[in-house]
């Protein structure tokens, strides 16, 4: 039906949009001004306006159960379930599922929301003048005064199932990133503070897997340890191997020029955390005269004779000691576990 069919006294009072002007010396393109305006038959029709209405708000709802659909499929189908789906093939039903009911909530916003704007809202055509963009007081009153019409002419106030479908959709759609939240896994608490170890654990050989005894440390060289009982084929070993490396060197007691370090070693035999403070490299060389350590990803230089301080790079703190002494059996052994996050500093503001 078009505003032709349409008896002349049904037609909303008649308006003037157009704006054609003849072409002069400052205006040298003539404006054609706009057409002759056609009404829809929605604007002339109270029951067809209630249709459209009608249809918005099954969009909107579809929407919600969509959503709803979506936090039920996250929580009752299986992560290793398949199904067919004509013509992909076999897939995983809860991909499936989620993508699909995600897809008819938003799909269905946006229908409603341009059903609406195609149909109920006002089709007046408006013609603006360029002007200076200069927000004086008049510009910001007419602005105000646009925006109040706009939301009269949209009738959400008046339709209210409308608005009122519209906003719960809105609402419920992003509880479905909410819930995708839960697939990042586990919170890791205070996990990132602690390491496996603790009083009484060995220190043993990286290379060797055997536990150490003093006399394995021998001055200018540099040991790589690990806890006692974590093993490379452990599930977890990447994880724990990345909080618990030790480097393990020998200083002449009377070398070590900080208090803590000497008190904290077994006869100038000390433990420091390997993973660099800067961005988590693992420290590897050593230079057995001066006792610096230096870590090959952006050369930050620690010296361990000197609280294993930061001398040189972008490292933010020294590195993390580990207290250690010797077992009843003559092992070294771990006192109790850092005292501080070993890492990057990040941690330190957790
Ligand atoms: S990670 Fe060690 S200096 Fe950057």
């Amino acid at each position: 039906m078009s505003s032709q069919d349409i008896p002349e006294e049904n037609l909303p009072a008649a308006q003037d949009h157009a704006h054609g002007e003849v072409a002069d010396e400052q205006h040298p393109f003539a404006d054609p001004g706009l057409p002759p305006h056609e009404h829809r038959v929605q604007d002339i029709d109270e029951k067809a306006a209630k249709r459209s209405e009608r249809a918005v708000a099954f969009l909107f709802t579809l929407s919600m159960l969509a959503t709803v659909g979506f936090i039920a499929a996250f929580v009752a189908i299986d992560h290793d379930k398949s199904v067919y789906v004509f013509p992909i093939g076999h897939i995983n039903a809860l991909n499936f599922a989620l993508g699909l009911t995600l897809g008819v909530a938003l799909f269905c916003i946006g229908a409603g929301a341009v059903h609406w704007a195609r149909t109920l809202m006002s089709d007046v055509e408006v013609a603006d003048e360029r002007h200076p963009i200069e927000a004086s007081p008049e510009v910001r009153a007419k602005v105000h005064a646009d925006f109040k019409q706009g939301a009269k002419e949209s009738a959400i106030g008046r339709r209210k199932l409308i608005r009122n479908t519209m906003f719960g959709a809105v609402a419920l759609v992003p509880l479905s990133g909410v819930v995708l939240l839960r697939d990042l896994g586990p919170l890791p608490e205070d996990k990132l503070r602690h390491t496996l170890w603790n009083k009484g654990k060995l220190l043993v050989n990286m290379n060797t897997n055997e536990p150490l005894r003093p006399s394995d440390v021998a001055v200018g060289s540099l040991t790589f340890a690990k806890p006692e009982g974590l093993e490379e084929h452990d599930e977890e070993f990447q994880n724990e191997i990345a909080k618990a490396a030790l480097m393990i060197v020998r200083i002449q007691p009377d070398n070590i020029k900080d208090k803590r370090e000497l008190e904290w070693s077994h006869e100038g035999i000390v433990a420091y955390s390997k993973i660099c403070t800067h961005v988590g490299c693992p420290i590897s060389l050593y230079e057995q005269q001066t006792h610096h350590v230096l870590c090959p990803c952006h050369q930050s230089t620690f010296d361990l004779s000197d609280g294993a301080r930061v001398i040189f790079g972008p490292a933010g703190h020294a590195l993390p000691q580990l207290r250690i002494g010797v077992n009843d059996e003559g092992y070294l052994e771990a006192l109790g576990d850092f005292e501080e996050p070993v890492g990057p500093a990040f941690w330190e503001r957790g």
